[in-house]
């Protein structure tokens, strides 16, 4: 049997801290499906075609990795795909809250998918997409943090 895990996120970009997620991810499961969601209560800065081009380039090379975009619920998507688990990364204490409210929500919604946490690499813990925004829209280097065809879309909003 094959067993699949959904990575969902806004990846507005995807950084390099995601990018060790799902290579820790990949030891666990066979495959792996990253849920690129629409959000649209973030404002992302990236739209959603930027933001999956972004994370299906990364990810060129791997076979075993997907990328789609969502807009609805991620346990429906969960079943659009067979995944029986939902793989989230974990940094820092402070990420515990809103993680463990959206794992107990997912699942009420469905109790057959477990949430599975793996911590990035240490080099990583203080890596988020918000400051990776900031510093780039500010001019700062940020291209050892995020991958190659994000470098090119934080150069691009500059020029
Ligand atoms: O990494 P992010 O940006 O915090 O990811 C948030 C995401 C996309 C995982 C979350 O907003 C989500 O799952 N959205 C889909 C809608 C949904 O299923 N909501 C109920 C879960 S509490």
């Amino acid at each position: 049997m094959t067993r699949i895990a959904i990575y969902p996120g806004t990846f507005d970009p995807i950084t390099l801290g995601h990018v060790d997620v799902v290579l820790r991810g990949l030891k666990l499961v066979d495959r792996i499906v990253i849920g690129v969601a629409e959000n649209t209560a973030k404002r992302p800065l990236f739209d959603l075609q930027t933001r999956l081009e972004m994370v299906k380039e990364t990810f060129a090379d791997e076979s075993r990795i997907k990328a789609v975009a969502f807009s609805g619920l991620l346990v429906e998507l969960a079943h659009e795909f067979g995944a029986g688990a939902i793989l989230r990364g974990l940094r820092a204490a402070s990420d515990f809250e809103y993680e463990f409210q959206m794992a107990t929500m997912n699942r009420r919604l469905d109790e057959s998918i477990e949430t599975v946490f793996v911590m990035a690499r240490e080099d990583y813990t203080f890596v988020s997409s918000r400051f990776i925004r900031e510093i780039a829209s500010m001019g700062g280097d940020v291209s050892s943090l995020v991958p190659r065809p994000v470098v090119q879309r934080l150069h691009g909003l500059r020029n």
